[in-house]
């Protein structure tokens, strides 16, 4: 998610360096808009660090790019803490003087808000007033916690703790694949053929990390099988909390790690680069050429998983094959990926036309969706996460139409 954190000028800023942390581990891409009064109880250097994205204060930067209205119409969700008397005061009578200010009147996102003061001033019939007020509005007040406050008084005006902000914020989000268990295979396997040479193949495992990622951010749980895949491809996944990630080798690895995930799973969806072939006899010590050239490698074939998944599976369970064929025109491509579906009998079979320069390792794609009955069930181009939400969104109507 797209997560905009305002934060306003109180001593509890130091915990949203704690709150921004948890959000960014949590995959999500966070922007920081701290106040002027913010920036003099944590720098801009630490939002910048802990934020992973530039940091800006002034509507007056990057004023080409519309800054004070782009982050809030970006947004998924934002979250002012902590939110001083003061920013709620501002908050209701919409003053739109600073960076945060703008974002929060061009949002239409969930907005939350986390108060942080001293009793007295939560507790003033203004403040009542102002939160009566934003409430009504439709933002969402998590806290104020009753403990102790700054100077050694306490009572209600402490910031809740960060990990209670991010559980309630992202709460506010049922996505339309909650409570599904998914299985996604990626990357391409890498089969043997002595200690230090393999058969492989391009796959980069981006868009099988893009489909886990966007099922996730729907709310699903995933198991994520992958093969080898490029640097830096699992990051987002690995510190997602609902992806739990397998690292396998070969195609036989790979078979074992997505059947035994998919005992529970609703839906399997194999976008992996499985090898068709793996050596017959895979070499102890390196091959050399001291042996005499070699003249061939014997060769055997590999299972086909996601047929055994089809053949096997519980009942209800979906299963979702890909298929990156090079074809002349549209036409042999269809006509390829029908015969493939057929022969594979998956519920929904995602063909891409891939060539020496289309396809891989690049960040979007270009996708057909073939249905059980063979039709196009879905076309979807764009970024590798956009073919990744149609792909989801065409799951989805499969499941609607056999309930
Ligand atoms: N697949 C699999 N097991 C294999 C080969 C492929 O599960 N041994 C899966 C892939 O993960 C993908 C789908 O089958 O979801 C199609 O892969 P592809 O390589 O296009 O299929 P093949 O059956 O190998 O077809 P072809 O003969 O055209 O290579």
């Amino acid at each position: 998610m797209f997560i905009v954190v305002g934060v306003t000028g109180g001593i509890a800023a130091y915990k949203t360096v704690q709150l921004v942390r948890l959000l960014v581990t949590g995959g999500h891409d966070v922007h920081v808009i701290p106040t002027d009064d913010a920036l003099r109880f944590v720098g801009l250097t630490t939002w910048e660090a802990i934020s992973r994205n530039p940091v800006t204060t002034s509507v007056h930067e990057d004023v080409s790019e519309v800054r004070h209205v782009a982050l809030g119409r970006k947004a998924d969700l934002v979250i002012v803490a902590p939110a001083t008397a003061n920013s709620l005061a501002s908050m209701t009578a919409g003053l739109a003087d600073d960076l945060l200010g703008t974002t929060l009147l061009a949002t239409s996102a969930p907005v939350v808000v986390a108060p942080a003061m001293h009793t007295e001033m939560w507790q003033h019939p203004a403040t009542v007033a102002n939160i009566a007020t934003l409430r009504e509005r439709g933002v969402h007040v998590v806290g104020p916690a009753d403990g102790l406050l700054t100077g050694g008084d306490s009572g209600p005006g402490r910031m809740s703790e960060p990990e209670d902000v991010v559980a309630f914020a992202l709460a506010l989000f049922t996505g339309d694949l909650d409570g599904l268990e998914v299985v996604v295979s990626t990357g391409g396997t890498r089969e043997p053929i002595d200690p230090v040479r393999y058969i492989g193949n391009r796959s980069s495992g981006r868009q099988g990390a893009e489909v886990a990622l966007a099922a996730a951010a729907r709310g699903a749980r995933v198991r994520l099988v992958a093969a080898h895949v490029d640097g830096g491809v699992l990051d987002a996944a690995s510190r997602h909390p609902r992806i739990a990630v397998t690292r396998v080798g070969t195609a036989a690895e790979l078979g074992e790690a997505v059947r035994a995930a998919s005992a529970d799973a609703n839906v399997v969806v194999m976008v992996a680069a499985v090898a068709d072939y793996r050596v017959a006899e895979v070499s102890d010590r390196k091959l050399s050429k001291e042996d005499g050239p070699l003249q061939s490698l014997e060769l055997v074939q590999n299972e086909d998983i996601l047929a055994g998944l089809v053949g096997s599976r519980r009942s209800g369970q979906m299963i979702v094959g890909f298929a990156a064929e090079t074809a002349t025109d549209a036409d042999e491509l269809l006509d390829r990926a029908r015969r493939k579906r057929r022969r594979k009998g998956v519920d929904l079979l995602v063909v891409n036309e891939v060539g020496w320069s289309a396809g891989f390792e690049t960040p979007d794609n270009r996708v057909v969706v073939l249905g059980a009955d063979d039709e196009v069930a879905a076309e979807a181009s764009g970024t590798k996460r956009q073919v990744a939400d149609a792909l989801w969104d065409a799951v989805l109507a499969v499941r609607a139409a056999s309930n």
